[in-house]
């Protein structure tokens, strides 16, 4: 194949074959799941669902298809996420687009999502804060999730902001959510009855040792939380007093290691029921709080 390695096509480059040839070139790469990656890839560039690639194996690709899927494979191998490839991920259950403008949004804080709608009735009026909301996923999930909640969502980032602002208007919740370029709550007013916030936690001195897919990927601002990376958490906990409601309550996705930390802070400020849960994956990662009434 052009692009290199041993293995061999036929002139005909059937779907099967790309799909098998692609993935010992990504397993060779170390990408971890490499045929499924080859079949969305695949399914991309062919602009189909993963489904028909079964239904057609032996279906041989155009010349225009093949060099699409050929440069898309050739910038996943050099490190492009997958998820900028494809331009969009799912997020419970909705779409959302993606681009290097903001985080793109992981597994762990769809978790912060769920522990946050267990929280409220969904047919209560609620003033919900996503502070520091990238792509928007929290806000607008929070939106199409709570029908009577009005959403603030807030970034430092105006490219984040306008990332965010497409994601509303394509999952219909344009008129619920609001956006509000501030640096944590310096530019936010009034009172919240929800506040939520995955922040920058990751210790500056860490970001060099991350995965390149990261690292050179990903918004330096979505990651870095400072020194110990508790910086931005301290930054926004001290402006929740001032805008969190009474009986209001607070969800944060926090580092693994800094619960004890956030715990802390968030008892310092006078919030109760103070609470450090584990991801799925057994590390802490959410630090939750109510106000006192
Ligand atoms: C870890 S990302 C989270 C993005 C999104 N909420 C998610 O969960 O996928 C942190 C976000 O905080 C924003 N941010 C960083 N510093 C900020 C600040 N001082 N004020 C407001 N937002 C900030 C970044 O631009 C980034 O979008």
């Amino acid at each position: 194949m052009p692009v290199g390695g041993e293995r061999t096509l036929s002139a005909e480059w059937t779907i099967r074959e790309v799909l098998n040839w692609t993935r010992g070139y990504f397993e060779d790469a170390g990408i971890i799941q490499p045929r499924l990656e080859a079949e969305i890839l695949l399914a991309h560039a062919l602009d189909v669902e993963r489904l028909h690639l079964y239904l057609s194996p032996d279906k041989p690709l155009t010349v225009d298809e093949r060099a699409k899927f050929k440069t898309f494979i050739q910038k996943r191998r050099a490190g492009v996420p997958l998820q900028h490839l494809i331009g969009e991920v799912t997020f419970f259950g909705l779409r959302f687009k993606v681009r290097r403008d903001a985080l793109i949004p992981r597994g762990e804080t769809e978790e912060l999502l769920d522990r946050t709608l267990r929280l409220v009735a969904r047919d209560r009026d609620v003033r919900c804060l996503d502070l520091g909301t990238g792509s928007g996923v929290l806000a607008v999930c929070l939106a199409r999730y709570l029908p009577r909640a009005s959403v603030v969502a807030v970034d430092v980032s105006r490219q984040a902001l306008d990332l965010a602002r497409e994601n509303a208007t394509l999952n219909g919740v344009a008129d619920r959510v609001a956006f509000q370029e501030s640096n944590w709550f310096t530019d936010v007013s009034g009172r919240f009855d929800l506040i939520v916030s995955n922040p920058p936690y990751v210790e500056s001195g860490a970001i060099d040792g991350l995965a390149s897919e990261v690292r050179d990927h990903e918004p330096r601002v979505a990651l870095d939380g400072g020194t110990d990376g508790m910086e931005q958490i301290r930054a926004l906990v001290s402006g929740v007093g001032e805008h969190l409601e009474g009986d209001g309550q607070l969800l944060l996705e926090i580092g693994h290691g800094q619960g004890e930390r956030v715990s802390c802070l968030l008892a310092e400020i006078g919030l109760e029921d103070v609470t450090v849960e584990l991801d799925l994956a057994g590390l802490e990662r959410f630090a939750l709080a109510r106000r006192p009434a």
